[in-house]
């Protein structure tokens, strides 16, 4: 009898307990690897790993990662795979299964990253789609939690666009009870269906068009580029649209403890500015560190 492999396409794949499991082994993974203690748990294991989208963290990361695991990783760019040149999702999928112990794939459409699921029989691991971002949720959650001692009483503020990052990380706040306030110009909002699994994960997510209202006293404020891979046909559009949404000194005036994040890449003098992104307050570099440590221990869970 062969056993389903588990993927993680977003993070509400994983239960409260196993996402407590997952931060607990990036918080090892982090220590072992600055006192240089082993911890080659995928030792001899292999990771696919397929872009059909731009990337600089998710792929430096998890291929650093799985050579520190002491395991491989192999870059399949869509068009250096016969993908680019029309073989089917399935028939990928299928294939990579028989060669790799997991897939991490980063596509346009999520049902595409869906499809590579129910066609493997590795786990697979979503590098981003158009909708979600799952593991950029894992090193946002481990940041919250080194910066703010834990995950009670944080009051964080999704402000720009309700995109793939913001859809991922209202889905992580309500699994570890963060107080979450999403600010989005109208017709921007993380989807409905997306608000409802985190009602039903037991998040109270408040919805809002107004950024200053939104940030005032927050802990944490998160943003994101207005526009994202596949959207540059909407820039002037979105440019018009997003105006006061920037997180700059103005806006930051009403939460003036708060540390700011933002996943990275950042469009400076678009939803942030040079300076801040520059301060104190600016976090973003751990969270894109926290990739690398997330993601490792992610991948110990899915192939343990
Ligand atoms: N945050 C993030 O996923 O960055 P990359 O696009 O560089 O992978
Ligand atoms: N929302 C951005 C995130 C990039 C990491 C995009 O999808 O382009």
């Amino acid at each position: 009898m062969t056993t389903e492999p588990t993927h993680f396409l977003d993070i509400d794949d994983v239960s409260r307990d196993e996402l407590l499991t997952i931060l607990e082994r990036a918080e090892a993974y982090k220590r072992a690897q600055r006192t240089g203690a082993d911890h080659a748990d995928l030792d001899g294991q292999t990771l696919g790993m397929i872009f059909q989208k731009p990337s600089t963290r998710t792929r430096v990361s998890f291929e650093t990662g799985m050579t520190q695991l002491g395991g491989h990783a192999v870059f399949l760019g869509e068009d250096d795979i016969q993908l680019g040149r029309g073989e089917p999702l399935k028939d990928t999928s299928r294939t990579l299964s028989r060669y790799v112990d997991a897939v991490m794939a980063r596509v346009f459409k999520h049902e595409n990253i869906e499809v590579l699921a129910e066609y493997s029989s590795v786990p697979i691991v979503n590098g981003l789609t158009d909708d979600a971002h799952p593991c950029q949720t894992l090193a946002d959650l481990l940041t919250i939690r080194e910066h703010e001692g834990g995950f009670e009483d944080v009051s964080a503020v999704w402000i720009g666009d309700g995109n793939n990052v913001a859809q991922s990380f209202a889905l992580g706040a309500a699994l570890t009870d963060i107080d979450l306030t999403v600010a989005t110009p109208a017709g921007y909002e993380i989807d409905d269906d997306v608000l409802d699994r985190a009602r039903e994960l037991g998040g109270d997510p408040t919805v809002t068009t107004d950024p200053v209202e939104a940030v005032t006293d927050a802990d944490v404020i998160y943003t994101d580029v207005w526009i994202s891979m596949g959207q540059e046909d909407e820039r002037d559009v979105r440019m018009n649209d997003f105006e006061g949404f920037q997180v700059g000194s103005d806006l930051l005036e009403h939460a003036p403890e708060a540390s700011v994040m933002h996943c990275l890449p950042a469009h400076r003098g678009e939803e942030i500015t040079d300076e801040i992104i520059e301060s104190d307050r600016s976090i973003v570099f751990d969270q894109a560190e926290n990739r690398l440590h997330a993601q490792k221990a992610l991948l110990s869970w899915l192939l343990e």
